[in-house]
């Protein structure tokens, strides 16, 4: 592991008991607000891969997401949330490892043929980047991978998702 990705890994502040009983969260914040650390994650994620365009998951996504694509010079999209979208060109509904979730297409930003970089702050269940899989293949696109800075590996989410996977950091 590059020095700096193992320094990185260091700011992931594991949280019991959030968002429910039961939940170790664990937390990117401290890393993002790190210079350094956030250089090391925006340079690996999607390194050796191109793309035509970059999905940022809401809403850690969003903040990794727009990094990666300003560095390489491609376009960002912001996969979110119900509700938030004047236009939505499509919606998926998925499972969460507490609770359910849908994430919404943005309307006039995926072309049929585009290769997409998907980025996340962490991998648990994959419902999340499963998700966002399917609502890019139904517009077209061709997800080259799903990027994030954490796997957790004893969820077994990367199996539940379509496209290939690179994980930064794992536990
Ligand atoms: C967290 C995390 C990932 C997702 C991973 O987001 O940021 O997006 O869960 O979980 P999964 O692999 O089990 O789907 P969350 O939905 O909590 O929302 P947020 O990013 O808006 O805080
Ligand atoms: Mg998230």
């Amino acid at each position: 592991l590059h020095p700096a990705l193992e320094q990185a890994a260091r700011l992931i502040r594991e949280v019991p008991d959030f968002p429910e009983p039961g939940i170790l969260f664990r937390d990117i914040s401290p890393l993002l607000a790190d210079g350094e650390a956030f250089a090391a994650v925006v340079t690996a994620l999607g390194d050796g891969l191109e793309f035509d365009v970059v999905a940022g998951v809401e809403a850690r996504g969003f903040l990794l997401g727009a990094a990666v694509a300003h560095a390489r010079g491609t376009g960002v999209v912001g996969l979110r949330k119900p509700g938030k979208l004047p236009e939505v060109a499509d919606r998926v509904d998925y499972q969460l490892e507490y609770g359910s979730a849908s994430l919404e297409l943005p309307a006039a930003t995926i072309s049929a043929g585009q290769r997409v970089l998907v980025v996340d702050d962490v991998l648990a269940t994959g419902g999340t980047l499963r998700a966002a899989c399917e609502l890019l293949g139904r517009a077209g696109a061709k997800v080259v991978a799903s990027s994030v800075v954490l796997e957790l590996t004893a969820l077994g989410g990367r199996d539940r998702v379509d496209s290939d996977v690179q994980a930064l950091l794992a536990v």
